[in-house]
């Protein structure tokens, strides 16, 4: 990593003792901090309701032995670590609480307020902070989901809008900060190679997979009020849909990027409720097996409610409405509990106009551009070529051009998407984080599916565990003329 000048600062982690921060962010903190990019004078304040019994810094050790590979932790460097990490039992609803707060900190240093809590305390939260004399010094981070709809979303971030102004405002979408969603920049933006493709002249359609093989993982609570829709496509895929079908920014800043995205969420056609069951199919997987292993189903995951209808699989053809895209299918899909965890995108290119092989070859033309995401992230290009050989003819045949990252860049691991957003923060780059418009829109044409939903009145397709979804999926893509493309 190239080493840069950050400013010191006291990161005040609330929520500190939750899951987000002791399987993600810590460990992200720490391979900041064992890589020299978390300054040296910059402290982190754990903040949140004592672990009954524990001693906090126990709790954050714990966390870090089991979330950090065990060749990656390094004991002096996890010591001068944990030595940087003050914590405050604190109730973030009682504004009294944070003068407490405000005394822990260094007077002058800026502050970054990581919110790793649920998106009803974050108005609470800037409150608290604004009536300590904190707000003018702060950059707020607000972690996923704001809201459960567009309505309840602009009212987090009017609460938030009340004591902080965009500027300093990141929010989360921890997908952008992957590696190779970030490639996607480069991949598209610096090489003039695809964007002469980039368009309907060219692309016949494009798929975007975001599969799990994890079910519900304890989170019954949370996920059933959500669902695979709010939960995945509001914002990861929506937000990997826009990388590929924006248009070039002018430049790199946040505001130029954000705005090409807007446009995209804004040119997504709506599907109206009439539509809705041959564009978008719901999902809820049922027993199964996973590796070979036997799985509950959703209905019986720990407790669960027998009677949720709650998504836990989405597939949908969506449109984008505009000169560049006119005609091309997006096609969408990510699941629990599907026989891979696998991200990837799938930009397929339209056959020649004009075919001069033998017809029964025909069918193997394609062009396809795969963007890995995870894992073996990676790029292929599909291109066809002459079997090689005096007794071939033009036999056709299609090959891989093929870029392995974890070949390419041999030497380096690929850090994980909190730790290149928590360095971006501490940079104060907003270009990584999600402007207030974007979810807005995002919301919007989600809720139109959710309100579509309702007046079907359909319950989720059964889908047995470690399989790609319902039958309905393939009918989805298939009655397009196509099948998802599966290499995995
Ligand atoms: C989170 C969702 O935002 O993303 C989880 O709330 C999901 O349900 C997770 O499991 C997937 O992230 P990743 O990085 O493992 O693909």
């Amino acid at each position: 990593m190239i080493q840069e000048n950050i400013e010191p600062c006291t990161l005040a982690l609330f929520g500190a003792f939750g899951d987000l921060a002791l399987r993600k962010l810590f460990p992200a903190l720490y391979h900041l901090h064992a890589a020299g990019l978390f300054a040296s004078d910059s402290k982190i304040l754990a903040l949140g309701r004592e672990v009954a019994g524990e001693q906090p810094l126990a709790v954050i050790e714990q966390a870090l032995r089991r979330h950090v590979p065990e060749d990656e932790l390094d004991a002096a460097q996890l010591n001068s670590f944990l030595a940087r990490i003050g914590w405050l039992n604190i109730d973030f609803q009682d504004s009294a609480a944070y003068a407490a707060l405000a005394e822990l900190l260094d007077a002058k240093a800026p502050i970054i307020a990581y919110f790793a809590t649920a998106a009803r305390v974050y108005g609470a939260i800037c409150a608290g902070l604004a009536s300590a004399g904190l707000a003018e010094r702060t950059r707020v981070v607000l972690e996923k989901p704001i809201g459960h709809d567009r309505e309840s979303a602009r009212r987090v971030n009017q609460e938030v809008a009340r004591y902080f102004p965009e500027e300093r405002i990141y929010r989360i979408d921890h997908y952008l900060g992957k590696e190779t969603v970030q490639n996607l920049i480069a991949l598209r933006f610096a090489n003039s190679l695809f964007e002469s493709q980039w368009n309907q002249n060219h692309i016949s359609h494009v798929e975007i997979t975001v599969a799990e093989q994890v079910g519900i993982e304890g989170r019954w609570g949370y996920f059933d009020q959500a669902g695979q829709l709010r939960d995945m496509i509001q914002n990861h895929l929506l937000q990997l849909l826009c990388l590929i079908a924006m248009d070039p920014p002018s430049d790199l800043s946040a505001n130029s990027i954000r705005n090409e995205k807007v446009k995209v969420l804004q040119a997504l056609a709506p599907i109206s409720a009439e539509n809705i069951s041959q564009q978008v199919v719901r999902g809820q997987y049922v027993a199964g097996s996973i590796n070979g292993k036997a799985v509950p189903g959703y209905l019986q995951e720990d407790n669960s409610n027998a009677n949720s209808d709650t998504e836990t699989f989405v597939a949908l053809r969506a449109e984008v409405r505009n000169w560049r895209w006119a005609g091309v299918p997006f096609y969408l899909r990510t699941g629990k509990r599907m026989p891979q965890k696998v991200s990837q995108i799938v930009v397929q290119f339209k056959d020649p106009p004009h075919y001069i092989f033998a017809p029964e070859q025909r069918p193997l033309i394609s062009n396809r551009l795969v963007i890995r995401l995870q894992p073996d992230e990676g790029i292929s290009l599909q291109v066809m070529t002459k079997e090689q050989g005096l007794d071939k003819g033009m036999q056709l045949r299609s090959c891989p051009l093929q870029l392995s990252f974890n070949d390419t860049y041999r030497s380096r691991r690929i850090p994980d998407a909190y730790e290149r957003l928590l360095l971006e923060v501490m940079k104060g780059n907003q270009n990584l984080f999600v402007r207030e418009d974007e979810i807005d829109f995002a919301w919007q044409w989600c809720d139109q599916l959710i309100a579509g939903w309702q007046r079907q009145g359909s319950a989720p397709k059964p889908y047995p565990a470690g399989s790609w979804g319902p039958q309905a999926a393939v009918g989805l893509i298939s009655r397009d003329g196509r099948d998802w493309y599966g290499d995995f």
